[in-house]
């Protein structure tokens, strides 16, 4: 079966949902009431990161929904700032205080800090497995060269790279490196932030099978064996963001939307973001 018709990545021992909530942006009650609707409909994964200062919300959002911890798939992360080891726990620490929870399914790196050498931060990443304090441990934003060196200095198993992933980047190289060492690819800014809604070949694609841009976007992404966490409080996305697993794309069609990736819109480009493959 594959992985859009299972609804699940496997990946390093790790079994991530296809569809998780974005929460990058939701504050206050509007992230802990998008939270909460969102696992009440059926969502089963949920990504927060200390930088959104949303983690307490996310945590209550999930309190509130009644799901037993075992029903829900949560990642957090830790930003380029802490990666240092004492600074790394001390944040994590903080983070599972937020959440109200003793340990996140999956912990990532946000971003490399290239002042820090990744043996300590991937040391960190490690030492938290260990301490129970995460069930598996990633990394977000990393290249192919920075894939490398993260494997060359890791004891455990990285299990996933999250990295923007839409119809209109592309992200070959750093996606094949990703999976041939056994990783899920989880894509962030799935429907580009909103650009794919309005796009004429997504539109018309979607027509077709009784979809939206952003649904055709996100099961373009499921067929490519890739995760997804689009971002949303209004009720009618939520559910249409989960809608993704009743039709399938033709191989032209996909194709079709493959074409799009010379478009070459990056999103998300910090200052401190690595160089990027090309
Ligand atoms: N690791 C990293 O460095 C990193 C970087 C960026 C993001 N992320 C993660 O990835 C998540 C998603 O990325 P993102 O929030 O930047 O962008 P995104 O999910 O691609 O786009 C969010 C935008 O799309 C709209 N939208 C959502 N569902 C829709 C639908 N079904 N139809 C029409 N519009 C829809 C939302 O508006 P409405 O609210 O009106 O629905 C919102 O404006 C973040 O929230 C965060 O958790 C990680």
């Amino acid at each position: 079966m594959s992985a859009a018709d299972a609804h699940v990545i496997e990946a390093n021992g790790a079994r991530i949902p296809i569809v998780g909530l974005g929460t990058m942006t939701l504050k206050d009650n509007v992230c802990v009431q998008a939270t909460q609707d969102a696992l009440r409909i059926g969502y089963t994964h949920l990504d927060t990161a200390a930088f959104y200062g949303n983690e307490k919300e996310v945590g209550e959002g999930f309190a509130a929904s009644g799901k037993k911890r075992d029903q829900v798939f949560i990642c957090t992360k830790v930003r380029q700032n802490d990666l240092m080891p004492d600074d790394f726990a001390r944040v994590l620490d903080q983070s599972l205080a937020n959440l109200k929870i003793p340990q996140v399914d999956l912990l990532l790196i946000h971003w490399n800090n290239k002042d820090i050498p990744l043996k300590l931060s991937v040391g960190a990443l490690n030492k938290a497995k260990r301490d129970g304090k995460t069930k598996h441990i990633g990394v977000a934003n990393f290249t192919t060269a920075l894939l490398d060196e993260a494997w060359s200095v890791t004891s455990e198993p990285l299990v996933c790279n999250q990295i923007e992933v839409h119809p209109f980047i592309n992200q070959d190289k750093v996606i094949a490196a990703s999976k041939k060492k056994g990783m899920a690819v989880v894509a962030y800014c799935p429907i580009a932030r909103g650009k794919a809604p309005g796009n004429d070949v997504l539109e018309r694609i979607g027509k077709a099978h009784g979809k939206t841009s952003a649904q055709v976007s996100l099961r373009y992404l499921a067929q490519l064996g890739i995760a997804a966490i689009p971002r949303t409080a209004t009720p009618a996305h939520l559910q249409a963001n989960l809608d993704i697993f009743n039709f399938k794309l033709t191989d032209a069609e996909m194709a079709e939307l493959k074409k799009l990736n010379a478009t070459n819109m990056r999103v998300v480009n910090p200052p401190h973001a690595p160089v990027w493959d090309t």
